[in-house]
């Protein structure tokens, strides 16, 4: 079983999206069966910081598209995004120094966030999309 279980209900329905999030669940989902299987922790650190430089592309792309869209919950999403940036490099300055090891602490921290994220800031623009969004496009041109 893997440390995120891949579902329907993560499935945005924006096939970018959903490409960037199966590759985000995936890395992380590797970087705890190594971590469980006792990979060194510099191994573990290279697919988290992966994870984190894929995350933050993704991010952008998202608040793009937000922004293009005209979506009212921007300005929220961001922040959030922000916030787990600002997390995650605490915790990357905390490993890179040597002060903490990866632990499953913070792996379980990456997972809820991710989790909850999914399936409620990124739902609610997957949402957004299937009301609004598509019902302005006809033969896929958005109309005046
Ligand atoms: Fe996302
Ligand atoms: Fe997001």
């Amino acid at each position: 079983m893997s440390f995120i279980e891949w579902n329907e209900q993560l499935v945005t329905g924006i096939d970018d999206f959903d490409h960037d999030h199966r590759q985000l669940v995936g890395l992380l989902n590797k970087a705890y069966d190594d971590f469980i299987l006792g990979t060194p922790n510099e191994n573990v650190a290279d697919i988290l910081n992966e994870m984190i430089h894929y995350a933050g592309h993704h991010f952008a792309a998202e608040e793009n598209w937000m922004l293009q869209n005209g979506y009212p919950g921007l300005a929220e999403h961001r922040r959030e995004h922000e916030n787990f940036c600002t997390s995650v490099l605490e915790l990357q300055d905390g490993y890179n120094l040597g002060k903490e090891h990866i632990s499953l602490e913070v792996l379980q921290f990456l997972k809820t966030w991710i989790r909850k994220h999914l399936l409620e800031s990124d739902a609610d623009y997957s949402l957004f999309n299937k009301t609004v969004v598509l019902k302005n496009t006809v033969c896929g041109a958005t109309r005046p």
